[in-house]
């Protein structure tokens, strides 16, 4: 029997899971990407997890067929190479040929958002879906674009990348990780709304945020829900660059289905509410017909599933 591992490289933590050749969940294991520490360090977690989630398995190593990985940065899917991700502080990286190296198992590599959109494609949001993009809006904000049922890659495998849209004006745009002005990540990620709400408590707005010793954007939106009114301006703010992103997005794609996954999207309705209205405000309405706006249901194993599912 055949196994396949997934692994969702991410900023804070690295999922590994097992999956069947049917890209059922078996077996998962998880730790820190201590990105801190450096690249050899990360590369080096990614092997120490893929072996012990296979090892507190009942598997044997030699079933493994494959080991399939989601990075959460732009990722030369051909090639094999991570060419950036600021949020995991890997640089021009050929991160396949190394861990084949390492491993000794074929490795499929593939950006952490395009697979999560896979994943929620085959068996969550997406299901029976064949045109979709999924928004995953995390520590960074990842995109990834379903055409005719297969990921859209582009030229080199970049394609999706919806974070590095630039949507903030001149006047109110910070720079981003990828180094340009304005992109949708830095006010729709959970660090541009962390960012935004000790702005508001530094600037001395009147907000319980300013009771909180180490706001996180859950803390945004639970204040936003019990009426305060700087949380509530800074929910809206990133539900409006993304409705008018995804305003944008619609009318170049005709997508049937929006599917948002990710940390911040478990605020829920005060956020999906507010999205729905921007879009429904900016998009022409023939595209808007038929098309919907849905959470993501796969939730944390979209991108381990999804990564193994590069080879299924
Ligand atoms: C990266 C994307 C990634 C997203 C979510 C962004 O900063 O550029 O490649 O998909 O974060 O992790
Ligand atoms: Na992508
Ligand atoms: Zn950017």
């Amino acid at each position: 029997e055949k196994i396949y591992i997934g692994v969702d490289l991410g900023g804070t933590a690295i999922k590994v899971g097992i999956c069947s050749e049917e890209g059922q969940l078996l077996h998962t294991y998880e730790g820190p990407t201590e990105k801190e520490k450096g690249p050899d360090t990360v590369v080096g977690n990614i092997e120490k997890y893929v072996r012990l989630v296979v090892e507190q398995s009942p598997f044997e190593w030699d079933q493994v067929a494959g080991v399939g990985a989601g990075v959460a940065g732009f990722t030369n899917v051909k090639e094999g190479i991570i060419i950036l991700a600021p949020n995991v502080g890997l640089k021009d990286l050929h991160i396949r040929e190394i861990l084949e190296g390492r491993l000794g198992k074929p490795v499929k590599i593939d950006n952490d958002a395009n697979v999560a959109a896979l994943g929620e494609a085959w068996g969550g949001a997406g299901k029976g879906v064949e045109n979709c993009v999924c928004y995953t809006l995390g520590t960074g904000v990842g995109g990834g674009i379903i055409i005719n049922g297969k990921i859209y890659q582009g030229f080199s495998g970049m394609a999706g990348e919806l974070g590095h849209v630039s949507v903030v004006p001149d006047l109110e745009a910070i720079q981003c990780g990828c180094g340009k002005m304005g992109c949708l990540e830095t006010v729709s990620s959970a660090t541009g709304i962390i960012k935004m709400a000790k702005d508001a408590v530094a600037r001395g707005e009147r907000t319980s945020l300013a009771q909180v010793e180490n706001i996180m954007a859950k803390d945004v939106f639970d204040a936003a829900k019990l009426g305060d009114e700087a949380a509530i301006r800074i929910v809206n703010r990133a539900a409006f660059y993304l409705g008018k992103s995804m305003a944008a997005t619609a009318v170049i794609l005709n997508p049937e289905l929006f599917i948002i996954g990710g940390g911040v999207s478990y605020a829920g309705d005060i956020l999906f509410d507010e999205i729905r209205s921007v879009f429904a405000k900016l998009t022409p309405e023939p595209v808007q017909k038929g098309l919907r706006i849905v959470p993501a249901t796969l939730g944390n194993d979209a991108g381990t599933v999804g990564a193994a599912g590069l080879f299924l």
